[in-house]
C-alpha cells in the first residue's frame, strides 16, 4: 500500500507524516506524533477512550482515518494544558477525583471539552447525556460529572478556557501555526 504524506494542525502546530492511507487517526497520533496521550480501547467506537477534537467535533478517532483528517484542526489531552499551567477542566478533575485509573480521562476530557467550547449553558442531565458514550470501566461516572461541572464553575469565575480550540496570539504554537 502507498504511504502518504498527513498533514494536519495539532494542538495548534502544523504536523505532517507519512503513513499508510489504512491507518487510524489514534494510531498516527500515538505512533507518528508520539502523542501518546489519547488512548485506546476498543478499536471499534464503543468507549470513546480515543476521543480528540476534529475542527470542534468530538469524534472517535479509532474510526477515522488519518488521511480523513487531513487538513484538519485537531485537538489531544495534550492540547489542553497552556505554558505549563492546566486547563480548568484538568484542575477541576484533579480536585474532584474525577479518575481511577484514569484509562478513560482522556476521553472524558476531550468530549466534555466539546461542551465546553460551545460557551453555552447547560445543566447535569445534559452533561450526562453529553458523556454517555463514553465508559469508565472504574465506574467513577458521579465524580467524572462533579469534575465537569467543578470546571464550569471555574471558567465562569475566570480561568480562561484556553489550550483547545483556540491558541492565544502571541504564544509558540500561534506562530508555528502561521501559513
Ligand atoms: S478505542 Fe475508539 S471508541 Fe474505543
Ligand atoms: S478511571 Fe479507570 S476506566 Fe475510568
Amino acid at each position: 500500500m502507498t504511504s502518504e504524506i498527513v498533514r494536519l494542525t495539532v494542538n495548534g502546530r502544523v504536523r505532517e507524516a507519512l503513513t499508510e492511507p489504512r491507518k487510524t487517526l489514534v494510531d498516527f497520533l500515538r505512533e507518528d506524533l508520539h502523542l501518546t496521550g489519547t488512548h485506546i480501547g476498543c478499536e471499534h467506537g464503543v468507549c470513546g477512550a480515543c476521543t480528540v477534537l476534529a475542527d470542534g467535533v468530538a469524534v472517535r478517532s479509532c474510526l477515522m482515518l488519518a488521511v480523513q483528517a487531513k487538513g484538519a484542526e485537531v485537538t489531544t489531552i495534550e492540547g489542553l494544558e497552556f505554558e505549563g499551567k492546566l486547563h480548568p477542566l484538568q484542575e477541576a478533575f484533579r480536585e474532584s477525583h474525577s479518575f481511577q485509573c484514569g484509562f478513560c480521562t482522556p476521553g472524558f476530557m476531550m468530549t466534555a471539552m466539546e461542551l465546553l467550547n460551545e460557551g453555552l449553558p447547560f445543566g447535569e442531565r445534559e452533561l450526562r447525556e453529553h458523556l454517555s458514550g463514553n465508559l469508565c470501566r472504574c465506574t467513577g461516572y458521579q465524580s467524572i460529572v462533579d469534575g465537569v461541572l467543578l470546571a464550569v464553575e471555574k471558567v465562569a469565575r475566570g480561568q480562561s478556557s484556553t489550550g483547545t480550540d483556540t491558541i492565544p496570539e502571541g504564544s509558540p504554537a500561534a506562530e508555528d501555526a502561521m501559513p
